[in-house]
Protein backbone atom coordinates (compact mmCIF):
# COMPACT_ATOMS: atom_id res chain seq x y z
CA UNK A 1 0.00 0.00 0.00
CA UNK A 2 2.87 2.82 -1.50
CA UNK A 3 2.69 5.71 -3.36
CA UNK A 4 -0.99 7.10 -3.35
CA UNK A 5 -2.62 10.72 -3.67
CA UNK A 6 -3.58 12.94 -1.47
CA UNK A 7 -7.23 11.85 -1.79
CA UNK A 8 -6.73 9.63 2.00
CA UNK A 9 -6.86 13.77 3.16
CA UNK A 10 -10.72 13.52 2.57
CA UNK A 11 -11.47 10.60 4.31
CA UNK A 12 -9.39 11.89 7.24
CA UNK A 13 -11.11 15.32 7.26
CA UNK A 14 -14.72 13.63 6.87
CA UNK A 15 -12.92 11.88 10.47
CA UNK A 16 -12.05 15.28 12.03
CA UNK A 17 -8.58 13.87 11.80
CA UNK A 18 -5.44 14.57 11.06
CA UNK A 19 -2.40 13.23 9.09
CA UNK A 20 1.48 14.51 9.37
CA UNK A 21 3.28 15.87 6.83
CA UNK A 22 6.80 15.65 7.82
CA UNK A 23 10.04 17.09 5.44
CA UNK A 24 12.75 15.44 3.92
CA UNK A 25 16.02 16.69 3.99
CA UNK A 26 17.68 13.37 3.04
CA UNK A 27 17.40 10.06 2.49
CA UNK A 28 17.58 8.93 6.65
CA UNK A 29 14.65 11.64 6.67
CA UNK A 30 12.73 9.43 4.54
CA UNK A 31 13.30 6.46 5.85
CA UNK A 32 12.38 7.20 9.84
CA UNK A 33 9.32 9.19 8.57
CA UNK A 34 8.02 5.95 6.36
CA UNK A 35 9.02 3.93 9.48
CA UNK A 36 7.61 6.17 11.84
CA UNK A 37 4.33 5.73 10.51
CA UNK A 38 4.12 2.07 9.93
CA UNK A 39 4.89 1.83 13.88
CA UNK A 40 1.72 4.21 14.27
CA UNK A 41 -0.14 2.54 11.50
CA UNK A 42 -1.07 5.60 9.73
CA UNK A 43 -0.89 7.61 6.21
CA UNK A 44 2.03 10.37 5.90
CA UNK A 45 3.05 12.82 3.98
CA UNK A 46 6.80 13.04 2.94
CA UNK A 47 7.19 16.23 1.68
CA UNK A 48 10.44 17.84 -0.22
CA UNK A 49 10.85 22.08 -0.23
CA UNK A 50 11.87 23.36 -3.14
CA UNK A 51 14.98 24.60 -0.83
CA UNK A 52 15.50 21.17 -0.01
CA UNK A 53 16.18 20.43 -3.50
CA UNK A 54 18.05 22.99 -4.25
CA UNK A 55 20.07 22.10 -1.71
CA UNK A 56 21.18 18.58 -3.17
CA UNK A 57 21.38 20.43 -6.48
CA UNK A 58 17.93 19.31 -8.17
CA UNK A 59 14.78 18.07 -6.83
CA UNK A 60 15.63 14.41 -8.83
CA UNK A 61 17.53 12.63 -6.81
CA UNK A 62 16.09 13.44 -3.48
CA UNK A 63 12.70 13.26 -5.38
CA UNK A 64 13.74 9.95 -6.73
CA UNK A 65 15.03 8.34 -3.24
CA UNK A 66 11.98 9.11 -1.15
CA UNK A 67 9.50 8.11 -3.88
CA UNK A 68 11.31 4.91 -4.36
CA UNK A 69 11.54 4.58 0.30
CA UNK A 70 7.41 5.44 -0.38
CA UNK A 71 6.85 2.17 -2.89
CA UNK A 72 7.57 -0.03 -0.76
CA UNK A 73 6.33 1.13 2.60
CA UNK A 74 3.47 -0.69 3.73
CA UNK A 75 1.24 2.15 4.79
CA UNK A 76 -0.09 4.88 2.24
CA UNK A 77 2.59 7.93 1.79
CA UNK A 78 2.10 10.28 -0.30
CA UNK A 79 5.00 12.49 -2.06
CA UNK A 80 5.00 16.12 -1.71
CA UNK A 81 6.30 19.11 -3.34
CA UNK A 82 6.75 21.70 -0.79
CA UNK A 83 6.42 25.64 -1.16
CA UNK A 84 7.24 25.55 -4.51
CA UNK A 85 7.44 29.43 -6.36
CA UNK A 86 9.14 28.07 -9.77
CA UNK A 87 6.07 26.69 -11.78
CA UNK A 88 9.10 24.73 -13.92
CA UNK A 89 9.85 22.82 -10.66
CA UNK A 90 6.49 22.06 -10.13
CA UNK A 91 6.04 20.29 -13.76
CA UNK A 92 9.15 18.55 -12.84
CA UNK A 93 7.81 16.98 -9.54
CA UNK A 94 4.67 15.51 -11.84
CA UNK A 95 7.40 14.14 -14.16
CA UNK A 96 8.98 12.51 -11.38
CA UNK A 97 5.73 10.60 -9.83
CA UNK A 98 5.23 12.99 -7.06
CA UNK A 99 1.22 12.41 -6.25
CA UNK A 100 0.98 16.01 -4.67
CA UNK A 101 2.39 19.13 -4.81
CA UNK A 102 2.07 22.93 -2.84
CA UNK A 103 2.59 26.14 -5.33
CA UNK A 104 3.37 29.24 -2.55
CA UNK A 105 1.69 32.49 -4.17
CA UNK A 106 1.16 33.88 -0.53
CA UNK A 107 3.72 36.55 -1.68
CA UNK A 108 2.43 37.80 -4.50
CA UNK A 109 -0.69 40.06 -4.46
CA UNK A 110 -4.00 38.61 -4.15
CA UNK A 111 -4.82 38.87 -7.81
CA UNK A 112 -1.72 37.00 -9.05
CA UNK A 113 -2.18 34.63 -6.41
CA UNK A 114 -5.30 33.55 -7.67
CA UNK A 115 -4.21 33.60 -11.51
CA UNK A 116 -1.00 32.00 -10.95
CA UNK A 117 -2.44 29.31 -8.59
CA UNK A 118 -5.57 28.70 -10.64
CA UNK A 119 -2.99 27.94 -13.82
CA UNK A 120 -0.72 26.05 -11.83
CA UNK A 121 -3.46 23.87 -10.66
CA UNK A 122 -5.65 23.34 -14.41
CA UNK A 123 -1.36 21.97 -15.20
CA UNK A 124 -1.38 19.49 -12.56
CA UNK A 125 -5.11 18.24 -12.74
CA UNK A 126 -4.58 17.04 -15.58
CA UNK A 127 -1.48 14.52 -14.45
CA UNK A 128 -4.04 13.68 -11.69
CA UNK A 129 -1.40 15.71 -8.74
CA UNK A 130 -3.27 17.49 -5.71
CA UNK A 131 -2.46 20.76 -5.29
CA UNK A 132 -2.36 23.12 -2.20
CA UNK A 133 -2.05 26.45 -2.20
CA UNK A 134 -1.43 29.42 0.53
CA UNK A 135 -3.48 31.87 1.37
CA UNK A 136 -3.01 34.68 4.26
CA UNK A 137 1.18 34.23 5.25
CA UNK A 138 2.71 32.08 7.46
CA UNK A 139 5.01 34.25 8.87
CA UNK A 140 8.62 32.75 9.23
CA UNK A 141 9.96 32.01 5.74
CA UNK A 142 12.66 34.47 6.22
CA UNK A 143 13.15 33.37 9.60
CA UNK A 144 11.69 35.98 11.39
CA UNK A 145 8.38 35.38 12.93
CA UNK A 146 5.96 38.56 12.86
CA UNK A 147 2.35 37.53 12.49
CA UNK A 148 1.62 37.25 8.99
CA UNK A 149 -2.32 38.38 7.97
CA UNK A 150 -3.91 35.90 9.03
CA UNK A 151 -6.84 33.89 6.66
CA UNK A 152 -9.93 35.67 6.05
CA UNK A 153 -12.74 33.05 6.14
CA UNK A 154 -15.30 34.41 3.07
CA UNK A 155 -11.62 35.26 0.65
CA UNK A 156 -10.94 31.58 1.34
CA UNK A 157 -13.87 30.30 0.40
CA UNK A 158 -13.73 32.31 -2.40
CA UNK A 159 -10.18 31.82 -3.28
CA UNK A 160 -10.40 27.64 -3.74
CA UNK A 161 -13.44 28.30 -5.89
CA UNK A 162 -11.57 30.71 -8.37
CA UNK A 163 -8.39 28.36 -7.96
CA UNK A 164 -9.93 24.92 -7.98
CA UNK A 165 -6.91 23.89 -5.49
CA UNK A 166 -7.49 20.81 -2.98
CA UNK A 167 -5.78 21.79 0.04
CA UNK A 168 -5.73 25.02 1.34
CA UNK A 169 -3.24 26.30 3.91
CA UNK A 170 -4.40 29.06 6.33
CA UNK A 171 -2.56 31.26 8.63
CA UNK A 172 -4.03 31.32 11.89
CA UNK A 173 -1.31 31.71 14.06
CA UNK A 174 1.66 29.28 13.18
CA UNK A 175 4.65 30.77 12.22
CA UNK A 176 7.80 28.69 10.57
CA UNK A 177 11.08 27.29 12.01
CA UNK A 178 9.73 28.01 15.66
CA UNK A 179 12.53 26.06 17.95
CA UNK A 180 10.19 26.29 20.65
CA UNK A 181 6.65 24.98 21.18
CA UNK A 182 5.04 28.27 22.33
CA UNK A 183 2.72 29.27 19.24
CA UNK A 184 -0.98 29.91 19.81
CA UNK A 185 -3.71 28.83 17.39
CA UNK A 186 -6.59 30.92 16.39
CA UNK A 187 -9.17 27.90 16.92
CA UNK A 188 -12.40 30.35 16.31
CA UNK A 189 -10.85 31.41 13.08
CA UNK A 190 -9.88 27.68 11.68
CA UNK A 191 -13.87 26.73 12.78
CA UNK A 192 -15.16 29.51 10.49
CA UNK A 193 -12.83 28.96 7.70
CA UNK A 194 -13.84 24.84 7.81
CA UNK A 195 -17.46 25.77 8.12
CA UNK A 196 -17.38 27.90 4.45
CA UNK A 197 -14.06 25.95 2.91
CA UNK A 198 -15.05 22.84 1.15
CA UNK A 199 -10.88 21.31 0.70
CA UNK A 200 -8.58 20.05 3.88
CA UNK A 201 -7.09 22.90 5.36
CA UNK A 202 -3.94 22.75 6.59
CA UNK A 203 -1.15 24.09 9.14
CA UNK A 204 1.79 25.13 8.35
CA UNK A 205 4.46 26.05 11.03
CA UNK A 206 3.65 23.50 13.26
CA UNK A 207 6.85 22.84 15.29
CA UNK A 208 5.90 25.76 17.28
CA UNK A 209 2.62 24.14 18.42
CA UNK A 210 2.47 22.16 21.41
CA UNK A 211 0.73 19.27 20.70
CA UNK A 212 -2.69 19.82 22.83
CA UNK A 213 -2.96 22.68 20.65
CA UNK A 214 -2.42 20.98 17.79
CA UNK A 215 -5.24 18.41 18.94
CA UNK A 216 -7.50 21.21 19.38
CA UNK A 217 -6.65 22.45 15.58
CA UNK A 218 -7.26 19.27 14.28
CA UNK A 219 -11.03 19.11 15.97
CA UNK A 220 -11.81 22.84 15.01
CA UNK A 221 -11.18 21.88 11.49
CA UNK A 222 -7.48 21.81 10.41
CA UNK A 223 -6.68 18.23 8.44
CA UNK A 224 -2.73 18.38 7.45
CA UNK A 225 -0.23 19.41 9.90
CA UNK A 226 3.17 20.29 8.51
CA UNK A 227 6.25 19.88 10.87
CA UNK A 228 9.85 20.02 9.93
CA UNK A 229 11.88 22.29 12.76
CA UNK A 230 10.64 19.93 15.45
CA UNK A 231 11.71 16.81 13.42
CA UNK A 232 14.94 18.50 12.51
CA UNK A 233 15.87 19.68 16.26
CA UNK A 234 15.20 16.18 17.29
CA UNK A 235 17.28 14.37 14.93
CA UNK A 236 20.55 16.79 15.57
CA UNK A 237 19.99 16.30 19.38
CA UNK A 238 20.41 12.41 18.56
CA UNK A 239 22.73 13.02 16.05
CA UNK A 240 25.20 15.24 18.76
CA UNK A 241 24.53 13.21 21.84
CA UNK A 242 25.41 9.71 19.70
CA UNK A 243 28.74 11.51 18.31
CA UNK A 244 29.80 12.71 21.88
CA UNK A 245 29.06 8.96 23.09
CA UNK A 246 31.28 7.61 20.76
CA UNK A 247 34.16 10.09 19.78
CA UNK A 248 36.36 7.79 17.90
CA UNK A 249 33.13 7.04 15.04
CA UNK A 250 34.28 6.94 11.67
CA UNK A 251 31.39 5.38 9.50
CA UNK A 252 28.47 7.89 9.67
CA UNK A 253 25.90 4.94 9.48
CA UNK A 254 26.96 4.49 13.07
CA UNK A 255 25.33 8.00 13.75
CA UNK A 256 23.47 8.83 11.58
CA UNK A 257 21.49 5.27 11.97
CA UNK A 258 20.95 6.18 15.75
CA UNK A 259 19.45 9.37 14.85
CA UNK A 260 17.07 7.95 12.54
CA UNK A 261 15.72 5.57 15.20
CA UNK A 262 14.94 8.21 17.36
CA UNK A 263 13.36 10.35 14.78
CA UNK A 264 11.54 7.59 13.58
CA UNK A 265 10.36 6.99 16.97
CA UNK A 266 9.10 10.49 17.69
CA UNK A 267 7.09 10.50 14.31
CA UNK A 268 5.49 7.63 15.36
CA UNK A 269 4.27 9.64 18.70
CA UNK A 270 3.49 13.10 16.39
CA UNK A 271 0.88 11.44 14.22
CA UNK A 272 -0.54 9.87 16.95
CA UNK A 273 -1.08 13.43 18.35
CA UNK A 274 -1.86 14.42 15.01
CA UNK A 275 -4.70 11.81 14.19
CA UNK A 276 -6.47 12.13 18.24
CA UNK A 277 -4.87 8.93 19.53
CA UNK A 278 -2.75 10.31 22.18
CA UNK A 279 -4.53 12.06 24.83
CA UNK A 280 -2.24 14.94 24.14
CA UNK A 281 -2.43 17.56 26.98
CA UNK A 282 0.20 19.72 27.58
CA UNK A 283 3.46 17.91 26.41
CA UNK A 284 5.83 20.67 25.08
CA UNK A 285 9.42 18.99 24.03
O1 LIG B 1 5.98 23.38 5.02
C1 LIG B 1 6.59 22.99 6.02
C2 LIG B 1 6.12 23.30 7.33
O2 LIG B 1 5.30 24.40 7.34
C3 LIG B 1 7.10 23.14 8.45
O3 LIG B 1 7.23 24.26 9.29
O4 LIG B 1 9.50 23.84 10.20
O5 LIG B 1 7.97 25.41 11.30
O6 LIG B 1 7.49 22.98 11.37
P1 LIG B 1 8.09 24.10 10.61
ZN1 LIG C 1 5.39 25.56 5.42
Amino acid sequence: MPLVGSDLLLDARRQRSGVGAFNVVGMEHAEALVTGAETAGSPVVLQISQNAARYHGGLAPIGLATLAIARRAMVPVVVHLDHATDAALIEEAVELGFTSIMYDGSALDHAENVARTADVTRRAHTAGVWVEAELGEVGGKDGAHAPGVKTDPVEAAEFVAATRVDALAVAVGSSHTMTERTAALDLDRIAQIASVVTVPLVLHGSSGVPDDIIGAGVLAGLTKINVSTHLNKVFTAALREQLAADPAAVDPRTYLGVARQVLAAEVARLIAVIAGRSGATTERH
